[in-house]
């Protein structure tokens, strides 16, 4: 070997070393659906999920997390670390025959990861979008797709239906035209084999295959693992619920199943990364999407408020990070600092160490020193959501501020402004455990109906004391920073629900539809 080959032989080895150590972290993302605030072991609740108590106890609790009150919404957010006003996704959730979806110009943190050299899974419900392919996993950054399009289905069959709706009628059960099709796909075909596994055992075992392949490939691995459940249908294999006997309400009986069958599926998961060899450089985050529904057996005790209001249950939920990389000081923390859902973009990105471009203006801020070491969050505030298109509720405040009619919430520092109609404000107890009920009202479309509440949050989780009148200063300030962000929104994309979508036309799928 002459000097110059010698030196090329060096760095080769020396590039081959430090990869060896500094091998980037594999990043799983679990993402449960409509799981609510007090259904987790470790928030007091009734239904025991010892797995993700022990996963969480061995890392950071995030006690003071938010995320946005229904799936498609929390999704975009996670995926492109941007606030729904700046998609044009702020006005509820995309349902499988409207033909739009997350704007294709937004990088997913899937796309960054896999330009950073990860290989990139995604597993389960997807719910951002499917009319053309281009708005499909695989388009977005996952090397890899198994699960179904749209937002639910038959957790047995994968069977979904959808009401034909559009902007102009926003009556939500009343339709004529229903569609229905079925919805699971390995890749972009159809799967046909899997009738009568129930979804979290068919996720599961996929999440598994594809630790079993990672461990084989020289890259580090992104799974985005979002399980089916708790969402409804409210069904579980019965074992998982058969002996549960300090449940007394049906529904949340088999709600409890519904988690002991992910609690179960996910210490399998992170069995198989211990046996392949990839657990020791792995960091797993938990989070649910939303608030739960009472109706279906889930519980948000003691916040106000439900899946899809403004209220605390609707957006506040359980989150924890944990990894065997963390040091032992941070292991087993709880952090009460203030953190967002679409956090996680920047966040994940500090994880593997690749570089967010300035140019995204990204409404996340990365936590990643706050998890990892215990620094401050520097979140101060948090865009809850502007949405222009739900109706207008009671008459206007100010004339020269934001109008307080529309549906609007925000976040500055311990205080939580809610305008227009924040839904559902009612505290619903403990299902079959709690009989102290705090009734509140559930809203009404009236002119004279309140459309304006002010809570410190901080001090008043359950939103008990209205401080609206009592601080108008705050009042006016927050309506300012209102007013502001809605000068930056996008408008709203709601499209009517497209007759094409029909999945009898589709080859009985929801799929995409549209010719690019
Ligand atoms: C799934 O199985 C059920 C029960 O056997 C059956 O009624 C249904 O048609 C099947 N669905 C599909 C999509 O094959
Ligand atoms: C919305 O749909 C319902 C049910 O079909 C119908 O009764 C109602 O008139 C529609 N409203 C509008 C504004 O079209
Ligand atoms: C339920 O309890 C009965 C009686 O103790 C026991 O025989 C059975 O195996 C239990 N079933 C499950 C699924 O744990
Ligand atoms: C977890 O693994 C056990 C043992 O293989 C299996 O019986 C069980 O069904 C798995 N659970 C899930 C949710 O995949
Ligand atoms: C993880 O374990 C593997 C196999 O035991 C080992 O080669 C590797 O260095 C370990 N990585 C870390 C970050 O500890
Ligand atoms: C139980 O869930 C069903 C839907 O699966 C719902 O129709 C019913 O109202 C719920 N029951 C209660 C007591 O909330
Ligand atoms: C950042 O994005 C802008 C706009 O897309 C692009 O022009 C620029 O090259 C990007 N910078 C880097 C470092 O990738
Ligand atoms: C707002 O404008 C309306 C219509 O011009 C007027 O009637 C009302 O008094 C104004 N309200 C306030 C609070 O200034
Ligand atoms: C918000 O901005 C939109 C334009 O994007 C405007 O039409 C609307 O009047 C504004 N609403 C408020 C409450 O300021």
């Amino acid at each position: 070997m002459n000097s110059l080959e010698k030196a090329i032989v060096f760095l080769v080895l020396l590039t081959q070393a430090y990869g060896a150590v500094q091998r980037k972290p594999n990043i799983v993302v679990i993402l449960s659906d409509d799981q609510g605030f007090h259904d987790i072991g470790y928030h007091g609740s009734e239904i025991a999920t010892p797995h993700l108590d022990q996963l969480a106890a061995a890392g950071v609790k995030l006690e003071n997390y938010y995320v946005q009150p229904v799936c498609s919404p929390t999704r975009s957010q996670l995926m492109t670390g941007r606030y729904q006003i700046h998609t044009g996704l702020q006005h509820r959730i995309i349902r499988p025959s409207q033909p739009y979806g997350l704007p294709l110009q937004y990088p997913t943190i899937a796309d960054l990861l896999h330009d950073n050299g990860y290989s990139t899974h995604a597993i389960g419900k997807w719910h951002l979008g499917f009319y053309k392919k281009e708005y499909t996993p695989l388009f977005r950054g996952f090397d890899t797709f198994y699960g179904i399009l749209p937002g639910a289905s038959d957790h047995y069959t994968y069977e979904q239906c959808d009401v034909f709706r559009g902007k102009n009628n926003m009556s939500e059960s009343l339709d004529k035209v229903t569609f229905c099709g079925n919805t699971l796909l390995d890749m972009d075909q159809p799967v046909i084999d899997a009738n009568g596994t129930f979804s979290t055992h068919l996720y599961t075992k996929k999440a598994i295959e594809v630790v079993e392949k990672a461990a084989q490939l020289d890259k580090p691995m992104f799974m985005y693992l979002s399980y089916q459940v708790p969402h409804s249908p409210i069904q579980a294999p019965e074992h998982y619920y058969i002996n549960i006997t300090n449940i007394v309400n049906q529904n949340r009986t088999i709600y409890a199943g519904m988690l002991a069958s992910m609690d179960e599926g996910v210490r399998n998961l992170t069995d198989a990364l211990k046996q392949n060899g990839l657990w020791n450089n792995t960091i797993l985050i938990f989070s649910s999407d939303n608030g739960g529904r009472p109706s279906f057996g889930a519980s948000n005790w003691p916040l106000r408020g439900v899946k899809s209001t403004l209220w605390e249950g609707g957006i506040r939920t359980i989150g924890f990070v944990t990894s065997p990389l963390f040091s032992p000081e941070q292991s087993g923390k709880s952090s009460t600092e203030l953190m967002h859902v679409s956090d996680w973009f920047p966040t994940i990105a500090d994880m593997a160490g690749a570089t967010v471009n300035s140019s995204l203006d990204l409404d996340g801020v990365s936590q990643w020193e706050m998890i990892k070491e215990g620094k401050p969050s520097t979140r101060k505030e948090i865009l809850h959501n502007i949405d222009i298109l739900s109706p207008a509720q009671g008459t206007r405040f100010y004339n020269d501020t934001f109008d307080t009619r529309i549906r609007a919430a925000i976040r500055v520092g311990n205080y939580k402004l809610i305008t227009g109609d924040p839904g559902d404000g009612d505290w619903y107890p403990i299902p079959g455990i709690t009989n102290y009920i705090k009734k509140a009202f559930h809203s009404k479309f009236d002119p004279n109906a309140k459309n304006l509440w002010l809570f410190d949050v901080a001090q008043d989780p359950e939103e008990t004391t209205d401080l609206s009148a009592s601080m108008p200063k705050v009042v006016r300030k927050l309506l300012d920073k209102l007013s502001k962000y809605n000068a930056t929104a996008l408008p709203p994309w709601y499209p009517d629900s497209d007759p094409n979508s029909d999945p009898p036309l589709n080859g009985n799928m929801w799929q995409p539809w549209v010719q690019s």
